[in-house]
């Protein structure tokens, strides 16, 4: 069994689907050039440092620091609570769901302490969470991560669990509790960690947080919960060989791109991701973001407005073909969908006999796991019979080696994307502004300017409230 991940797409080709929304046998070729071009620019700009976080996997320093300061801490927390949004919490979600049992924090036998993950300030997760550590904060890490500092919601929650650390562990050392995870020379958090003397890890230079859980970002939180953060840094090195190639049709990164760039031009332009595994659900969502934010752009890089950007969407199988999949059939045919197949499951679990119901002896002992690859391969006929393009991912299984190859795989694919639709897949100022409001909503004086501008979009107007 290969533990390399493959990529599907006979089934985005017009043999399969037909001309009217299949790819016909001229139209991924004509990509080759740009694909050529492409990658060649990657390689020199990752020669010349400007990608860093294509280096990620090779960073033997930061995976044994990792695991030394994880072996330090081994067995004295019972929890560890990471704070962070976006970038600095989606990838640390994903590795926990793929890699450690759905019922993790349940278990008493672990391979590290409960993790949480807050990254909202929904005060009533919050508080709820707070309520249940209370009482045990002394065996509690925290771990802030976030580049800036200044993210109101990571901000927020990092005060809260200050003040409570000191109000609850009189002359108790807050150093013990607190790993901050951040840039390394600058920024609010920076700032802090060292007037309160914290442990700190890095967020790398040059590294955006979407793409920076193969860094401290992604891999602390992991190798506490006992995951191989060696064996996923192979995989993504492992993918890294396979989407170096300037062959569109070997390097699955480049052909991911491709395929959704050519139907985003067909009109096409909501990428619907499809896991056939819980543990892969939660990817879908670090997917969701590294999609949107690289490549949602008004502007191409010669500053024309250009406003693209395809709009990535989460479907989980087989709970959403009864949500979904009558949307996806016979709704608009504007969709681009990518499964998510695993061969072997960790574990599997036999059916119940059906006895006397003839009706249901279809099911009878047989493995969920089956089931469940039929589920996909049912929907998948029926999308394609709906002349629908249809992707697959396959992994033979899910583990640390499998899962880096998947991370690197849509990294570099987000890379290719944003170089075709030639605008900077590494900044997002679209999200500025929002972020501003929201300080000058909540006093911020630096913003306090921005009131005037605010209040005619945000007071109700009664004249419009039914
Ligand atoms: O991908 C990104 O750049 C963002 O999602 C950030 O990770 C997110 O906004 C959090 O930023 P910070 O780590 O500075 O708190």
């Amino acid at each position: 069994m290969t533990r390399q991940i493959q990529l599907y797409y006979k089934n985005v080709t017009a043999e399969a689907i037909g001309p009217a929304h299949g790819l016909g046998t001229d139209e991924l070729p004509k990509l080759n050039g740009e694909i050529v071009r492409i990658t060649e620019k990657m390689r020199q700009d990752r020669q010349d440092g400007k990608l860093p976080y294509r280096d990620l996997p090779y960073q033997d320093q930061t995976c044994r620091k990792i695991n030394d300061l994880t072996s330090q801490l081994a067995g004295k927390y019972d929890n560890m609570v990471v704070l962070g949004i976006g970038g600095s919490a989606l990838g640390n979600i994903a590795l926990q769901t793929a890699l450690n049992s759905p019922i993790y924090n349940l278990l008493t036998e672990r391979g590290g302490p409960r993790l949480f993950v807050i990254d909202n300030v929904d005060p009533v997760q919050f508080g709820s969470l707070l309520e249940y550590l209370d009482g045990q904060l002394d065996r509690t890490l925290f771990n802030v991560i976030s580049k800036s500092g200044r993210t109101a919601e990571t901000a927020a929650a990092f005060l809260t669990v200050q003040e409570m650390l000191k109000a609850r562990l009189p002359g108790g050392q807050l150093t013990d509790y607190i790993i901050a995870t951040t840039d390394a020379n600058s920024g609010t958090m920076r700032e802090i960690v060292n007037r309160e003397g914290f442990t700190s890890l890095e967020v790398p230079d040059g590294v955006g947080g979407r793409f920076s859980v193969l860094s401290d970002v992604g891999l602390f939180s992991a190798a506490m919960c006992g995951i191989d953060i060696e064996q996923l840094l192979a995989g993504a090195r492992d993918m890294d060989q396979r989407v170096k190639t300037d062959r569109l049709t070997k390097n699955p990164a480049a052909l991911f791109a491709a395929i959704q760039y050519c139907y985003y031009h067909k009109g096409k332009r909501l990428s619907v991701m499809m896991p056939y595994s819980y543990q892969l659900k939660d990817l879908c969502d670090w997917f969701r973001q590294i999609w949107a934010e690289s490549l949602g752009k008004a502007h191409d890089l010669q500053g024309n407005l250009v406003n693209v950007g395809p709009t990535p969407i989460k479907a989980l199988g087989a709970t959403d073909q009864h949500s979904q999949v009558q949307l996806y059939r016979e709704g608009p045919n504007d969709k681009v969908f990518t499964f998510l197949e695993v061969k072997l499951f960790d574990r599997d679990v036999t059916i119940g006999d059906a006895g006397e119901v003839t009706e249901l002896a279809y099911l009878s002992k047989k493995k969920m796991g089956n089931l469940m690859n039929n589920e996909k391969r049912g929907t998948e006929y029926a999308l394609v019979a709906s002349q629908r393009p249809c992707l697959t991912i396959r992994l033979a299984q899910i583990n640390a080696y499998t899962v880096g190859q998947f991370i690197y795989l849509m990294e570099v694919a987000t890379s290719y994307m944003g170089e075709l639709f030639g605008i900077n897949t590494y900044d997002q100022p679209a999200v500025e502004l929002g972020k501003e409001a929201t300080f000058a909503l909540m006093g911020h004086e630096d913003y306090r300017q921005l009131l005037g501008k605010i209040q005619p979009t945000v007071a109700i107007d009664e004249d419009y409230l039914v």
